[in-house]
């Protein structure tokens, strides 16, 4: 690796962070600045790493995909969802079941969802939010074939205390469906709940209930009571929130080039993009940054001699410069070697709370240099 390359010739950002980083300048502070500018106050740590949704695997491994070269990507829209957006987090239920205060025999489960929406930040625009209830479905009770379960969904008026009856009046239903087929997920659009939730920051989420309507079940020949139509719903349910938002970081359509793999390793000592490998697991992330491993990030190192070249990119202003400097060398320094065009990646990463967040980066790789 050649000597490093001036701070001033890098644009401030992650890129840059990164590379300090990798090359052991002041570690902790670069590192601070770092998860600063991923929306982390500390390095997280997951205990118990939850598994990465297949939706997020999905859209990183597609964004990954080398496209057409004529291409636009908008780093700040998700296709997927149509809806913009540069930050996708799944958050996982912290909610509590709930005991009902007089029993209902056809209620198969009642449960308080709760998903704590302050790992947003101020800044960031919600632009979607999806529940997702699945089942784990326990194989055992095939009898669940025909049968119907009611699903109901509202939004919990207040926190009841410990040992208090629920539900309380004056919730507020949300949505009634019913379904028969368990190993299905089942999917709610709760964009307006959420972004209610976070304007009037009272967020005491919602509840769940599910019954056995047990319609179906008499017509496939089910015996017993309401509790053995229960049964075939297994109390062990997931519910996760996909969240969408836009943080206020600028967004662009930007080409989306893998040039990374295409730079030339000529010899030349004139401004050029090098090639630089950043490894999360060399900077001790690899515990928290979920996939890439690693990326070539490159930097831009090397002269801008006067006169300059139409390849060396350059200003009007940078070949003044150029040529100032051959007639007073200790007076004006030689421009400087920087990056004229940078592209974006997208990182998948465990937040300080153990949520899986799929996030699009600006200016992580450098693509081409100048001298500026
Ligand atoms: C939500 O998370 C924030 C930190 O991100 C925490 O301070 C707050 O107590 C949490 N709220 C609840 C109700 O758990
Ligand atoms: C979800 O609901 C919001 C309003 O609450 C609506 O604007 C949006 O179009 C809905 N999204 C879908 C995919 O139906
Ligand atoms: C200058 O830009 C051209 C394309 O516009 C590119 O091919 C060339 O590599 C760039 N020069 C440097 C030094 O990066």
């Amino acid at each position: 690796m050649g000597p490093l390359p001036s701070p001033a010739s890098f644009r401030a950002g992650l890129a840059w962070a990164l590379l300090s980083v990798s090359l052991g300048m002041d570690f902790s502070l670069q590192e601070s600045l770092l998860l600063k500018s991923l929306g982390l106050s500390t390095k997280p740590s997951p205990k118990i790493p939850v598994p990465v949704p297949s939706v997020l695997w999905r859209i990183f491994q597609k964004r990954k995909m080398p496209p057409a070269s004529t291409e636009l990507a908008d780093g700040c829209r998700v296709e997927e969802f149509n809806v913009p957006g540069n930050i996708i987090r799944v958050l996982a239920d912290q909610g509590h079941f709930m005991h009902s205060g007089q029993p209902q025999p056809s209620l198969c489960l009642q449960k308080r969802l709760y998903f704590n929406l302050s790992v947003l930040e101020e800044g960031e625009r919600l632009t979607m939010a999806q529940l997702e209830i699945k089942f784990s479905h326990n194989s055992y009770h095939a009898s669940s074939q025909g049968q119907v379960f009611e699903l109901r969904l509202y939004q919990a008026p207040r926190l009841p205390l410990r040992g208090t009856p629920s539900p309380e009046p004056g919730r507020t239903l949300l949505v009634e469906q019913s379904f028969a087929r368990l190993h299905k997920s089942l999917l709610f659009n709760l964009s307006g709940v959420a972004k209610d939730w976070r304007t009037h920051s009272r967020n005491l989420g919602l509840i769940l209930e599910i019954s056995a309507s047990g319609r179906g079940g008499e017509a496939a020949g089910a015996s017993g009571g309401p509790q053995s139509l229960c049964a075939s719903i297994d109390s062990f349910l997931d519910t996760s929130l996909l969240v969408v938002s836009l943080s206020q970081q600028q967004c662009r359509a930007s080409r989306r080039r893998r040039s990374a793999y295409n730079i030339p390793v000529t010899p030349s000592n004139l401004c050029k993009p090098r090639r630089l490998y950043i490894s999360f697991s060399d900077v001790g992330w690899e515990n928290w940054i979920i996939a890439p491993q690693g990326y070539m990030a490159n930097y831009c190192l090397g002269e801008c001699p006067f006169p300059l070249t139409a390849e060396l990119n350059s200003t009007n202003h940078a070949i003044l410069q150029t040529m100032v400097h051959s007639l007073d060398p200790e007076g004006t320094p030689q421009p400087c070697c920087v990056p004229v065009r940078l592209s974006p990646i997208s990182i998948l990463y465990y937040d300080n709370d153990d949520n899986v967040v799929l996030r699009h980066y600006e200016d992580m790789v450098v693509d081409e240099c100048g001298c500026r």
